[in-house]
């Protein structure tokens, strides 16, 4: 009998989520200036805030793409024109926007198949609760990271997708970024299939800046919980009181971005790193970009992703564009 095992680990398994958040907040903490990861605002807390911001008078993109959608619905339904179609959304908000496209497809006669892709088990059954049972539709929630769940979905059918991205939720990627999401859209598509993506676009900077600093204060709440967050998950002592929301727009990056500020010299001890993170009076962390897209933009976007724009829709304001494009791919 020997002595000496080696010890093997499933080479595809990646890192358990809650070791990800502490290395994150490890990286992020250390780095000069300091920094947090947007993606992390959304636990059962920063989900439901967010669903308020959503309906804050403030926070004017969902009403105004609610807006274009409801206007909108049919003609997006008659000009894909297909008998059936798949409709595939990344990251499910309450459903209420996913509803309105969907009726606008069975209006039309045609039959749908609605995937909502999500990591989050739990937005997925609030989304089912909110979508309305038809005799034309079938649903089939995707529990998984977006490109897991989009070559899943097409392994499962023939018809013509169409790929929801709503919100602006683009606007927190950064250019670069961007150009890899919609590259491997492109590359999990079929040639003439459809996305239709949400822009919040560049426009007064007042307008801008109230919707990331609402009157009641719901977006510092939503900032502010991400400390909530580390201090539940990683066993942190960030005291709340003692930091600010802050959000500003650089007109430069073209982008808003979010901030909590330190408002005195502090020491924060986060148990699961086993190490204290010392604040400066008045240091930033930075939380969030918000990038904002003018049309052309929007346009380059899609020519350097191998997409066609085919129309871009916009509300009374222009404040917001719900752009539809199709992949373009050569046959050879
Ligand atoms: C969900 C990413 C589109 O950036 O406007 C709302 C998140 N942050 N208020 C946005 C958010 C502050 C939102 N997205």
């Amino acid at each position: 009998m020997t002595h000496f095992r080696l010890l093997t680990q499933n080479p595809h398994e990646e890192a358990a989520p809650d070791d990800q958040l502490a290395i994150d907040v490890l990286t992020g903490l250390s780095a000069m200036p300091k920094h947090l990861s947007a993606k992390y605002f959304y636990d059962d807390t920063g989900s439901e805030i967010f669903q308020k911001i959503t309906q804050h008078k403030d926070y004017y993109l969902t009403a105004k793409e609610v807006e274009i959608i409801t206007n909108i619905k049919k003609q997006l339904a008659d000009v894909i024109d297909e008998q059936e179609i798949d409709i595939i959304e990344l990251g499910v908000g309450d459903g209420h926007k996913s509803q309105l496209i969907i009726d606008g497809f069975l209006q039309s006669g045609c039959k749908v198949n609605f995937y909502p892709i999500d990591i989050s088990e739990k937005a997925m059954l609030m989304l089912q609760e909110n979508i309305v049972p038809n005799d034309n539709l079938t649903i089939r929630g995707v529990i998984a990271e977006y490109f897991d769940g989009l070559k899943l979905v097409r392994g499962q059918s023939t018809n013509k997708q169409l790929v929801l991205f709503l919100g602006s939720n683009i606007g927190n990627f950064n250019r670069e970024q961007s150009l890899g999401f919609l590259r491997k859209l492109w590359a999990s598509l079929k040639a003439d299939d459809y996305i239709f993506i949400g822009y919040d676009l560049k426009k007064d900077v007042q307008r801008l800046t109230a919707a990331y600093n609402d009157e009641d204060g719901l977006t510092a709440q939503f900032n502010l919980n991400l400390l909530s967050r580390i201090n539940k998950e990683l066993g942190a002592n960030f005291k709340l009181e003692k930091f600010q929301h802050f959000g500003v727009y650089n007109p430069v990056l073209g982008a808003m971005e979010s901030y909590v500020l330190s408002t005195e010299k502090q020491e924060v001890y986060i148990s699961a790193l086993q190490r204290a993170f010392q604040f400066e009076a008045y240091e930033a962390i930075h939380l969030e970009y918000s990038y904002k897209f003018s049309t052309k933009d929007i346009n380059q976007l899609s020519q350097q992703t191998g997409f066609k724009v085919v129309k871009h829709f916009t509300d009374s304001n222009a404040y917001f564009v719900d752009s539809l494009w199709q992949v373009a791919k050569e046959d050879r």
